[in-house]
This record gives structure tokens, sequence and C-alpha cells, in this order.
């Protein structure tokens, strides 16, 4: 079958674009060279990823870091280990780190691809379902820091992201919907990423709900360009997150209270983004921005991809505090992105807190 592949330009360095592949059983190797000239390769990956597709990754010029798996191993640990191999083995700036991972792995290999040498070539096999709509498109990569989250990056773009469907057969359930609270995200910010759809992104996800649970093939392959197609129209308008790329944080004020108030372990990023989405819907309804009539839509399609997590009670000023904390919160008020008519969003600051007070339930 012919693979989709979307192009993306950044528009901040005009020269600059890299294309998005997206198929299934991809050949890895094939668009490695392609893509780059690199002799050596160092591919980056975790234990459980490796054990289930180290015959897929296995290449005569490659070199392998095996990480622990776990959010906890994005740290300097993991950088020291890619970069040691790196030097160990004598990789030339024409050489390529490839990432085969999730967000972790793409996230640590990124910024240590962007780090050796002053920047070797970089490519991107996103794992999971969060790594193929979200984290591998964009080029923000990271690692944390014991006080924070992703304190520690750079914006540095991928070679190639090499989008396979068929590796994510083995995602657990709880992963797979993880990544679909962002794949929803996309549907309720459509209209303000800037980027022409031949359909309604919300009306293909109600449509199609059962075969992209089901893991379709040629449906996932869809959603996944129609999620990279909307983020890379925000990103190549703005790779360093000047404006418009806070359009992309939809629910995630919320969900960033959630996170820290619960320790980061209680929930995934994507449970916590479903409940911030409804939060953050409940909010506009109260602001008057939106309608009862698209409340309800919103709703309507989160539930259907059962995507809620059940919550504790939240001490309501401490939930606030957590706001504040927020990297992307001006010095003190806190920015909401808020639906403001059917699949746009804004950006609002200056919310009354008793109001946001009222929001903080699902
Ligand atoms: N750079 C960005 O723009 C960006 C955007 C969003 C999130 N992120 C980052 O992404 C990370 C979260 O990414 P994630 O949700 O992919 O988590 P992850 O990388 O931890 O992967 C989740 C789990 O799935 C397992 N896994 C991965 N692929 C698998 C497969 N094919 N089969 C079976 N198991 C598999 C992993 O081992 C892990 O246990 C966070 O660190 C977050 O900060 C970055
Ligand atoms: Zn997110």
């Amino acid at each position: 079958m012919e693979n989709n592949t979307l192009n993306i330009k950044i528009s901040e360095k005009p020269a600059y674009s890299y294309p998005i592949i997206i198929g299934q059983d991809l050949d890895f190797f094939e668009y490695i060279k392609k893509y780059t000239k690199a002799k050596k390769l160092l591919i980056v990956t975790n234990k459980t990823i490796f054990s289930l597709y180290e015959k897929k990754i296995k290449a005569d010029n490659a070199y392998y870091v095996i990480l622990e798996d776990g959010e906890e191993y994005k740290n300097f640990d993991s950088l020291k280990k890619i970069l040691d191999t790196a030097i160990e083995n004598r990789l030339e700036r024409r050489d390529c780190f490839v990432a085969f991972g999730g967000g972790v792995v793409g996230d640590v290999t990124g910024y240590a691809a962007a780090s050796y040498l002053r920047g070797v070539d970089f490519i991107q096999i996103p794992t999971t379902l969060l790594a193929h709509v979200d984290s591998s498109v964009g080029g923000k990569v990271a690692i944390n820091h014991e006080k924070g989250k992703n304190l520690i990056g750079a914006f540095y773009q991928p070679k190639a992201v090499l989008a396979d469907t068929n590796l994510l057969s083995t995602l657990d359930k709880r992963q797979l919907k993880t990544g679909l609270a962002e794949v929803l995200k996309y549907a309720f910010i459509e209209k303000s990423c800037g980027a022409e759809l031949n359909y309604r992104f919300y009306d293909f996800l109600d449509a199609y709900s059962e075969k992209i649970l089901k893991l379709d093939s040629v449906i996932l392959e869809k959603l996944i360009l129609i999620c990279c197609t909307l983020k890379a129209s925000v990103v190549e308008k703005d790779e360093t997150e000047k404006g418009l790329r806070a359009v992309l944080n939809f629910g995630h004020t919320f969900a960033h209270a959630i996170e820290n108030l619960t320790g980061y372990t209680k929930y995934t990023h994507g449970e916590a983004v479903a409940a911030g989405m409804i939060m953050a819907a409940k909010l506009a309804l109260k602001l008057e921005m939106i309608e009862r009539s698209y409340f309800v839509k919103i709703n309507e399609l989160i539930n259907k991809y059962e995507l809620l997590p059940e919550l504790p009670g939240f001490d309501k000023d401490e939930f606030i505090e957590a706001m504040h904390l927020d990297k992307k919160a001006d010095a003190d008020k806190i920015r909401f992105i808020l639906p403001d008519s059917e699949f746009s969003v804004k950006m609002v600051t200056d919310v009354d807190e008793s109001l946001i007070k009222d929001c903080i339930e699902i």
C-alpha cells in the first residue's frame, strides 16, 4: 500500500523541511538511508519496546542504548548513557540518532541529538499513539529535572518521522487511551490550527470510534495524518512557541494541576487532559463563550471513548495554587485555552478565581 507522506516546513527556517511517513510495516532502514547520510546509527529505545521489536530494529551499522522504562528515566543519566555510547563508538557529524519509542525515548534522544557534536541527524520512530500524534511532531525535545518536567530542552527538528501503525498493536488499552485524549483535543481545536481539512475531525472521530478502538489500520493512518496535519500547521507557523502554539494546550492548564497534585503517577497524561478538557469546557460555558449544545457535544465524544478517570475531591485552593505553578502561567495570571465556538479555541486570562473553582470537577 502507498504510504502517506506529510511534509513539514518550518516558517522560522524556510529552507528546512522534513517528512512524516505514515503507513504499515515500514522499512525503517530504507527510509533512514533515504533521509540521512549516516554510516553509523545510534538507536535508543527502552527494555519493554526492545523485547517486542528487537528483530525489526536490528541493523549491522547500529549501536543500541536500551533505557529502563518510565518517565523517571527521561533524565540526565539517560542523556549521559546516550552521549557516552555515541562517543565510545565514535559517531560522527553525519551519523544519526534514532528514537524508537514513545514520548520519553523521543524526548531524551532528540535532546541528545541536538547536543552531540552540536547537533547530529535524528529520526523519530514513534511507538505509542501519543508519540504518533503529538510528541514526535513539532521538534520539542527535553529531559526532566528534579524540580520539574521538561526543564532542560531544545527545539530540534528530526530529519524524518516514520509512523508505523503496526507498532500500536502491542500497546495496552490505557496507553492507547492516553493518546486518544490528545487525538480528541485536535477535534476541539481544529479551526484554530489554520489547516484546511476535507471534513470535520469531530465527525470522523464520532463516526469511526469502533474502528479506531479496534485499531483498524486504514482509519488509524487517516487519524494520524489528520492529527499531524493539524499539529504541523500550528508548528509551521510558530516553531518556538511565541503565540499560536498555545492552542495545543487546550485542557492542559487543568490537566497539569491534576498531574501535579497527584504526583504524576496516579493518572496518565491523557487521562488528566481528558478531565482538563471537560473542566475547560465548563469554564467556557460559565463565561458564556459557548452554547450548552456544544458543551454537550464535547462531553459526548470524550465519553464515547471512555477517557475520563475517577478523580478525587481536590482542595480547590491547592488546585488554583498548582495552576499558578504551571510554567505556562504568566507572572500571576493563569492562562486558559478555552473553546469560543465549535471546534475553535482562544486564550483567556483574568478569569475570576471563584468561577475556576466551580469547574474543578468532571
Ligand atoms: N515533545 C513533545 O512535544 C511532547 C508532547 C507530548 C508529550 N511529550 C512527552 O512524552 C512523554 C509521554 O509519552 P508516551 O505517552 O509515549 O509515554 P512513554 O514513552 O512512557 O510510553 C508509555 C508506555 O508504553 C510503552 N510502550 C511504548 N511503545 C510501546 C509499544 N509499541 N507496545 C507496547 N508498549 C509500548 C512504554 O514502554 C511505556 O511503558 C512525556 O515525557 C511527555 O513529556 C512530549
Ligand atoms: Zn498533552
